[in-house]
Order: structure tokens, then sequence, then C-alpha cells
């Protein structure tokens, strides 16, 4: 990033971009690392080309930062930028008034599913990418994907589904997709909903998508700005169920108090067919503090808090509006969960503290026991910034724990950044004990940026 921009944003060190993509291999280990963990962690983020100065820097374009872990030991550690149209300098918005799906930033989340491993923004298409993060190019399923795909896909750990959507600013606003186990894009279609809306996650059950259709719109005026989505007090807050095995199904809405959720937790059926729906939640000053913040970084704003909270939507009853409940009052983001348990039951989920680029907390990494309703975390010193705790669950392959497996019994993964962006180390911790900290700690080579959303890709056994 040139001065100009450091200069205008005043960014942390932990946020601020690096200039080079390297490769550095043997990297230092304190601890043990897991034998059993053998993969890659890959970590998606903004990331400002040398020179270049972003009109918003959350918005700049996607690098990826990889791990590969094997028998105990750090192979390596690699950055590489993704080649979007945007990173070679084209625009989202062509001449002619199309939208460019290609042309997007690709900046926020990189998963795999059926042996492809996508690099993924909600604004665009995703784009492949190599397992060592070479990019293969966007990816439309064998042009049938004509739409943006959301960053937040959930994969039905039971029929190995991708369950997505794309939102946009033009018609059709909102388009459900799914992808078969093979990776196949076999169904599309379109949902009503008034307007367009920045929609940035959903949720699934075993049988349902639950839609989040919040106030924050998609605004003519603000058509010139990286993000031309704001808060709107006339348009209601709703969340959606849908049976997702009845093609064409329809939506049925209830009414909930107007907030935002950026990050799902998870959502269920419960034992009477209720859908629970447990997400990180912004009431609306909190969403304005927040998107002031995300839209211009400055940092002497306040930050905006978001707590854990949970919606109840009843298939078989006559009700129109959801039961809320607050489930904890401290300010957390980015949940994750045992994967294996998506759209189940599921009694943990983890979240981060002090993760937001203004947050005056010290972070920590925080799980939850959904079951009652306690807690447990590591906390981490203040001079040090933590990114989303990736749960890895416990394999069974060599040096795993003896015996039947727990929902936590695994190894949360993240970058830990020093505030003035000098040094960044890859965590492992066990999910069973928080409080113990790091089983092992991996020397990163160079300051890592917080960015957003990362997974772990484990080696195909
Ligand atoms: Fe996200």
């Amino acid at each position: 990033m040139d001065a100009d921009s450091v200069a205008k944003y005043d960014l942390p060190g932990h946020l601020r971009s690096v200039p080079d993509e390297i490769e550095v291999t043997g990297l230092p280990v304190t601890g043990a690392l897991p034998p059993e963990l053998t993969g890659r962690y890959v970590r998606n983020g903004p990331n400002a080309l040398p020179g270049q100065t972003t009109a918003q820097p959350l918005a700049g374009p996607g690098m990826l930062h990889g791990v590969r872990l094997r028998a105990g030991r750090a192979e390596w550690y690699r950055n590489r930028w993704v080649r979007t149209g945007a990173f070679q300098g084209r625009s989202f918005v062509t001449a002619d008034g199309r939208l460019d799906l290609t042309a997007t930033s690709a900046n926020t989340h990189v998963m795999r599913h059926a042996d492809r491993i996508l690099a993924l923004v909600e604004v665009g298409l995703p784009h492949e990418v190599t397992p060592t993060l070479d990019t293969v190019g966007p990816c439309d399923f064998g042009g049938r994907l004509t739409t943006a795909m959301t960053a937040h896909p959930k994969l039905d750990p039971v029929t190995g589904e991708l369950h997505f959507f794309g939102y946009g600013m033009r018609p059709p606003y909102l388009t459900y997709h799914r992808l078969d186990a093979a990776g196949a894009l076999v169904h599309s279609q379109e949902i009503e909903v008034p307007t367009g809306t920045m929609m940035h996650d959903f949720a699934i059950t075993e049988h349902y998508v639950v839609w989040l259709d919040l106030p924050v719109t998609f605004q003519w005026g603000l058509a010139g700005g990286p993000v031309p989505y704001q808060w709107d007090d006339a348009y209601g807050a709703r969340l959606g169920i849908m049976r997702h095995d009845e093609p064409g199904a329809r939506v049925r809405w209830f009414g909930i108090d107007p907030c935002y959720v950026f990050h799902v937790g998870n959502a269920y059926e419960d034992a009477e067919g209720r859908i629970v729906l447990d997400a990180v939640r912004y009431a609306p000053a909190d969403f304005a503090a927040m998107w002031r913040v995300a839209r211009a970084m400055d940092m002497t704003l306040a930050a905006g808090r978001s707590v854990l909270h949970r919606w109840i939507l009843d298939p078989a009853g006559t009700g129109v509006t959801a039961r809320e409940e607050q489930l904890d009052d401290r300010s957390v983001e980015m949940p994750t969960m045992n994967d294996t348990r998506v759209g189940r039951p599921a009694r943990y989920l983890y979240t981060i503290i002090g993760g937001a680029p203004n947050s005056q907390d010290d972070c920590a990494i925080v799980k939850y026991d959904i079951e009652s309703g306690k807690s447990t975390s590591y906390d981490l010193a203040p001079e040090v910034a933590i990114g989303e705790a990736v749960f890895v669950p416990s394999s069974g392959g060599p040096g795993a724990p003896e015996g039947p497996r727990g929902e936590d019994d695994g190894w949360l993964i993240s970058i830990a950044t020093l505030r003035d962006g000098s040094a960044s180390q890859l965590l492992v911790l066990d999910a069973t004990d928080l409080p113990a900290g790091p089983v092992a700690s991996v020397e990163l080579p160079r300051g890592v940026p917080t960015g957003f959303h990362g997974s772990w890709l484990p080696d195909e056994v």
C-alpha cells in the first residue's frame, strides 16, 4: 500500500497490506503440532497492490495466505493475490453498464468443494485456485452460474451438497443455488424479495434454507462507492424459511426486530420441528457505528457491538414474527463451528473478541457451550490482534487422541498478528481446552494482515 493511502486511512499495522508475494520453507514451531494436522490452512483477505490507493481498503484485491503443515512440521508459508479481473485492472461496471462478475476482488473466503478450491466474494463469481494458491480463473460451473456467489456457502455434512445464493443490485435480486456432491450446479431458483439487500450470510438446516432479509439496501445514490449499501429504516427486517428439498418451494417470512447480521453461527430443527437460528447480531445503532468505520476506516470512531443472538421460527405455527433471545452480552464476531454439524443441533460455537478494526477490547478466542450457556476463552496479550478461529475435527489419524470423538474433539487454527503488523504466528489450540493456550505456534515469516475467512484443507486420504 502506498504512503498516501496509509496516511488517508491511518490503518493499524495489523491491517496494512503486504507489498509482495513470498514463499518461505521450514517454519519454526514452538510446542508440538498435532501430526494429524496434515494439509493446508488458507486464509483470504483484502490486500492493496503496491502503489494502489483503493477507495475502500476492505474492498481491496483478495490475497491468500497459506501455511502447509505435515506430520508435525510447518513446511511452508506462501501468499498469493487472486488474479481476478479487478486485479488486472478491469472495472466491475463495464463501459456499456453491465456488471462483470469476474472483475471483483475475491477477497472474503476460501473453501474447497468437490476438489475445487474457491476464493469467494459476495459480489462476483468464485475464482478457482490451486493447492499452491495460484489462480486458475473464474468458475461459473460450466456456464450455469449467472449470478454472484456468496462468500458463505453451506456444505450439508450428510449429503455433501453445497447450498449457496447470489444477490445483486439489479434483478434477480436474490437467487438460491445448489451444487451436488460432485460439484455440478443442479438447482437455481429466484427468490422474490422487494429489492437488493446486502446479504452476507444465510443458514441451512436438514430441510430448510433460512434467509436473512435485513434493512441494508442497495442505494443508487451510493453507486459510485465500492460498497453501495446503506441502512434503510423503511425496509423492515425478516427471516424466511424455505424447504430446500421441494423444488420451487415458497418462502415463509417472519418479522424480527430490525438489526443486521453478517455471520450465522448455526441453524437447526429442534425436537418440535422449529427452526433455531443462532447468529451475531448488530442492533441498528451498532450497525451504524460499525458501518461508518468499515466505509471510512476512521479508527477514531466508536466500534459497533455485535452479540450472539437466537431466533426461533415455527413452520407449524400461525405466528408471523420470530421469537428472539440474546445469548450473551459480549461483543463477538466470526463464529465458527464443527462443520460436520452444520444445520444440525450443535453444542459449541467458537467466536473471537476484539476482531473489529477499531475494537477497544483485548482479543480472545471464545468457545460457547450453547447447551449450558457457559463459555471458556483463550485471552491474548493486548498487543496482539486475532483472526477467525477455524475448527478442525480430530481425524483419528496419526497422533490423534484415542477414544470416541466429541463435537469439540479437534483443533482451532487462527493467525495472530502484532498490532504494529511486525510479526504473525499461526496458533493451534486444543478446542477442548482453550484456556491452556496454543499447543503449537508457527512463526510466520512476515506480519500477515488480519483478514476475513479461511479454511483448513486436509490432504486427501
Ligand atoms: Fe463473512
